[in-house]
């Protein structure tokens, strides 16, 4: 969302309630240079998947939105709760948060991520396990991506940090929260599960993919942004992936 949207929805939001809220944002950094340079590429590579079924060239006008200009919404708020993923926000930007006494809550998927977070002074940690639907929210360098487990997680990063843990993976009821509670968690974060409510504006087609869905039918991807994401292997991929063959010659496979 650009700042703008952000201010917008937190005024439409506070005209609903007077309790407290989060706004959740991205932590980015500025894009590299040659990132106009893949994108120019990533079109070209597609064009022809766009030509076979009639799609038009999108037009990209802006890559990201800034970070500190969404975050500088967040504190001249004064929004409640502040979660984000992705990474940690700056020294300067966590004071800023903390002049607001906004609370923070950042994503970790591994212990050492979590101590991180701590030590930037967050309030909170999200220990996301690999069965969290969504992007992961990983960033910290690893050999491989991390895939810890909810139930090993939780009770890991509770054991090294000393401010509350909320667990967020696979967690679909209350069986779920009480086990995520005797694993030492202070709170549970739960998404997939209200995907399919009325107030959520999940696509129709995406809301009956996973009413259809059982426990064998998501992957890890990167298909949805280039980060490792779990998503529904669904028909339309299938699909996709049968399009008619394209000419080799006209890039390189890889
Ligand atoms: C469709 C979808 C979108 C998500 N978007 C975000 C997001 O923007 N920011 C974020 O911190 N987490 C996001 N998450 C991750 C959730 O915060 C949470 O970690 C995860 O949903 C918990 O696992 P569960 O889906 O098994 O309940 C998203 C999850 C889903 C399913």
């Amino acid at each position: 969302m650009t700042p703008e949207q952000i201010r917008k929805a937190i005024h439409d939001i506070r005209k609903q309630t007077e309790r407290p809220f989060a706004v959740n944002l991205f932590v980015s950094t500025e894009l590299a240079e040659d990132v106009r340079h893949h994108i120019q590429h990533g079109l070209e590579v597609t064009r022809p998947f766009r030509d076979t079924l009639g799609i038009n060239e999108p037009v990209i006008e802006r890559i990201q939105e800034s970070f500190d200009e969404q975050l500088h919404v967040i504190v001249e708020e004064q929004v409640p709760v502040f979660s984000f993923t992705f990474g940690i926000p700056t020294k300067a930007q966590m004071e800023k948060l903390k002049e607001q006494h906004i609370i923070t809550s950042g994503t970790a998927t591994t212990v050492q991520e979590a101590i991180q977070l701590e030590a930037a002074g967050v309030d909170t940690i999200v220990a996301q396990g690999s069965e969290a639907g969504g992007h992961r929210g990983t960033f910290e360098t690893y050999p491989h991506l991390p895939m810890v487990g909810t139930m090993a997680l939780v009770p890991q990063i509770v054991d090294h940090v000393n401010i509350p843990v909320i667990a967020a993976g696979g967690i679909m009821d209350g069986r779920g929260v009480a086990a995520s509670l005797m694993l030492g968690a202070s709170g549970v974060q739960l998404g997939t599960a209200f995907l399919t409510a009325e107030e959520s504006g999940a696509h129709a087609l995406h809301k009956q993919a996973l009413l259809e869905s059982d426990e064998t039918s998501t992957v890890i991807t990167k298909a949805f942004s280039g980060k490792e994401a779990r998503g529904y292997l669904i028909r339309s991929l299938i699909i996709f992936v049968q399009a008619p063959p394209l000419p080799r010659t006209r890039y390189n496979m890889q």
